[in-house]
């Protein structure tokens, strides 16, 4: 089992990697080092995603670095300021849609992003074999699977959309410094992840807020693209296993075996929400909405994630019906963290977003 005093997270302020950040300082994960947060705090990254942590740990285990994963000088910088031993990568551009519209964000903060990072590692780390550089990447860079069949970690790469293509990229190059220069390096492959503090243009929150405030719930096509789901806390706790067990050089596939139809999930989010806010359900049915479909929509994913459980013995700890109620509640409870992002540039995304449709 390998142990690390000083973890780097990049993107620490989104939503998986709060999370990840929140799991670390909790009794689960068994960590004891340092965590240095790099993010730049793109419209996705919420210092309110934190603010527990910076009350509790901030300066003694827990330090903010506000910068861009870009900037080459500056990670070499960071890396050797904090003796960083061991670096989980998140920072990305992370939404479909987003990438649809404006590809450019995508190949530099996923690609160029990818490559300051790893290659401030192989200058700052040269040769030393007790550190590791844990990439984060999704099941989306496998492409788009039919009726049957799942995702496996040798399956070939066939990403359809802007932002899959620059994590299947970023994936290559992390790759590549292993096998050219050594370097340790782990590799995961989520599929979606739910739960607190996911930024609303992502389906679930987006589905939950538009109930809470009654308006349209957007189904794209005909909703039979299927999502296989997995609580964001099991997916941290299956990377952080990776990240002290998981053989270098090698990629992890990670999934909830819990496949859904988009349409079926929605439904099912309102059977959970009316419950919560006492209406009815055909009350929010009633504003399901039928809207264009996502051009390059990928029909459906599907996760096998043997190799992680027979091999590292991870197991979900959430069922998804705990998970979805959690998850619903949290966002009901949680206004102030609504208010935070729910309104100005978001409002105009979301406009710009629904208006074609
Ligand atoms: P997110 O969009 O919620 O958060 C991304 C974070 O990265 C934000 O805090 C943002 O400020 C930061 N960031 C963006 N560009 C940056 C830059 N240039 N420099 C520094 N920081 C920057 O994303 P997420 O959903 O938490 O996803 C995290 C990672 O996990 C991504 O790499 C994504 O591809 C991968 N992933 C996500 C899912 C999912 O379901 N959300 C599933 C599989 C894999
Ligand atoms: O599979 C892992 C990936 O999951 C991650 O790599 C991405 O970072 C993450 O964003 C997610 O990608 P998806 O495109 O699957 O997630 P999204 O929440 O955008 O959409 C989920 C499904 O719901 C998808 O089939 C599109 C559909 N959808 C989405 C939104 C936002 C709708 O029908 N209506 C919506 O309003």
């Amino acid at each position: 089992m390998r142990a690390y005093k000083n973890i780097l997270v990049t993107g620490g302020a989104g939503f998986i990697g709060s999370n990840f950040i929140h799991y670390m300082f909790s009794p689960s994960s068994g960590f004891k080092g340092n965590i240095i947060n790099l993010d730049k705090l793109t419209y996705a990254g919420n210092p309110l995603n934190l603010e527990e942590i910076e009350k509790k740990e901030k300066g003694k285990r827990y330090f903010f670095e506000h910068a861009d994963i870009c900037d080459l000088e500056n990670n070499i910088k960071l890396l050797e300021k904090y003796n960083i031993d061991a670096i989980v990568h998140l920072a990305a551009e992370s939404h479909v849609d987003r990438s649809i519209h404006g590809p450019g964000a995508f190949v530099k903060t996923n690609i160029l992003g990818t490559y300051s990072l790893i290659e401030a590692c192989r200058t700052i780390w040269k040769n030393r074999k007790d550190v590791l550089f844990h990439h984060v990447s999704t099941d989306e860079v496998f492409g788009s699977l039919g009726q049957e069949g799942f995702f496996i970690e040798s399956t070939s790469y066939d990403p359809r959309s802007p932002y899959s293509a620059s994590k299947a990229s970023s994936d290559h190059l992390v790759m590549s410094y292993y096998h050219t220069f050594d370097l340790p390096v782990t590799m995961t492959n989520c599929s979606n992840n739910y739960g607190p503090y996911q930024f609303p243009e992502k389906l679930i929150p987006v589905m939950i807020y538009n109930m809470i405030e009654r308006k349209p719930l957007p189904v794209y096509g005909d909703g039979k693209n299927i999502r296989d789901w997995l609580y964001v806390e099991d997916h941290n706790s299956a990377v952080w296993l990776v990240m002290q067990k998981g053989n270098i050089g090698e990629s992890y596939n990670i999934g909830g075996d819990n496949e859904w139809e988009n349409i079926h999930l929605v439904n099912t989010l309102c059977d959970i929400v009316a419950r919560e806010i006492s209406v009815v359900p055909e009350e929010l049915k009633s504003l399901i909405t039928y809207v264009k479909d996502r051009p390059g929509h990928d029909r459906r994913y599907a996760i096998d994630c043997n190799k992680l459980k027979n091999d590292l013995g991870w197991k979900q700890s959430v069922t998804f019906k705990k998970g979805l109620e959690k998850t619903v509640k949290w966002y009901i409870e949680n206004q102030k963290w609504a208010q935070s992002i729910r309104s100005g540039d978001y409002l105009k995304w979301m406009d710009t977003n629904y208006k074609e449709r």
